[in-house]
């Protein structure tokens, strides 16, 4: 027993890791281990009463020892191993930046507009992005029959709403709200059945405009017009204004930006050099009547700012599916990280 004693001493001084200390348990008091077999194997036949019990004792001894040395040696292992682990902790390095996101493009175009107009004494309303059909379509002097309808297709929902085509819809909403004058914007997300290309989405943005006033023409509207496009672009902007029809204006127009890409020449992102940017016009009388406002004594214009157009043109953005696309790479690019 002294020998297994002196080698097992011997052992477990030499074992560090954990692991190396439980091959020292197994060696020694495992099933099949030095101090169990020698136990097991002890010959009692020829030992007196008195010898049996010495042996007994000091074999107990001999184990308890193993034991607690065992587990002195494992408690010790952990220690150095944490200690080990603190040890690669460096308390100077740099933390891992969270990165906190971006103002999407649109957002950033979208509050630069509501200064703008908010400079021009426009409040700014929200509207509904599920609307009825009656706002949408039928108080804009678009009936059930009517083949405009076609051109906004959108998602119909089971309990007879719409998820509205255009910020138009917010046109009488506002009417009947707030009454007349008015002067007002409604930026916001609207939907359309469309396939998808570089410049088509499902889910876009327009800044819808109002005003109705005594005496308004389509000089106060194109006035308006000009003063945004040059604070949104910072310079001096080429636009033309053709006839455009829409059943809610009267006359209506299409007012074209000169492509600030190209400069007018023709690119794959405009085509002939102009970017069709603002459909516009003064408000069909049909559609004050709607807004149980008068026409004999009212006037206005309405005008329907295409948002993602405007943040593609202004940011150079050459297909519209970058902005759905969910890849925070794309945002960051655009500056004001908060
Ligand atoms: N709502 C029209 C569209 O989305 C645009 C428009 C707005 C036209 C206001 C005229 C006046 O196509």
């Amino acid at each position: 027993m002294d020998n297994i004693q002196k080698q097992f001493l011997d052992d477990i001084a030499a074992a560090v890791t954990s692991d190396q200390i439980e091959q020292v348990r197994v060696k020694y008091l495992g099933r099949k281990g030095i101090i169990t077999l020698f136990a097991k194997n002890a010959d009692f036949s020829k030992m007196t009463v008195d010898e049996k019990k010495e042996f007994g004792v000091k074999l107990n001894e001999l184990k308890n020892l193993a034991t607690q040395k065992l587990q002195d040696s494992q408690q010790m292992s952990n220690v150095s191993e944490t200690v080990g682990k603190s040890a690669e902790l460096d308390l100077t390095l740099p933390g891992n930046a969270r990165s906190l996101g971006a103002l999407h493009p649109i957002t950033m175009v979208q509050m630069e507009l509501e200064t703008v107009f908010e400079g021009m004494g426009f409040r700014v309303l929200y509207g509904h992005e599920c609307e009825t059909e009656f706002y949408n379509f039928e108080a804009l002097n678009i009936p059930a029959d009517h083949p405009a309808r076609d051109m906004q297709d959108t998602f119909w929902l089971t309990n007879g709403r719409i998820l509205r085509t255009h910020t138009s819809a917010s046109q009488v909403r506002s009417l009947h709200r707030f009454g007349a004058p008015i002067r007002a914007i409604f930026p916001g997300r609207c939907f359309r059945y469309e396939a998808i290309d570089p410049s088509h989405e499902n889910t876009f943005y327009q800044c819808e405009g109002l005003v109705v006033d005594k005496d308004i023409s389509v000089a106060n509207l194109i006035a308006v017009m000009k003063t945004i496009l040059s604070e949104v672009f910072k310079r001096n902007v080429a636009v033309r204004l053709r006839p455009g029809f829409f059943p809610f204006v009267e006359p209506g127009f299409e007012l074209d930006l000169q492509c600030l890409f190209c400069g007018g020449k023709g690119c794959p992102t405009c085509g002939d050099g102009w970017i069709e940017l603002i459909p516009c016009g003064l408000i069909h009388p049909k559609v004050l009547e709607a807004g149980n406002i008068n026409p004999g004594e009212y006037s206005g214009f309405a005008f329907g700012v295409g948002l993602t157009r405007l943040a593609m043109m202004k940011f150079g953005i050459r297909d519209i599916r970058h902005f759905n696309s969910g890849d925070i790479r794309f945002n960051e690019q655009f500056g004001v990280i908060l």
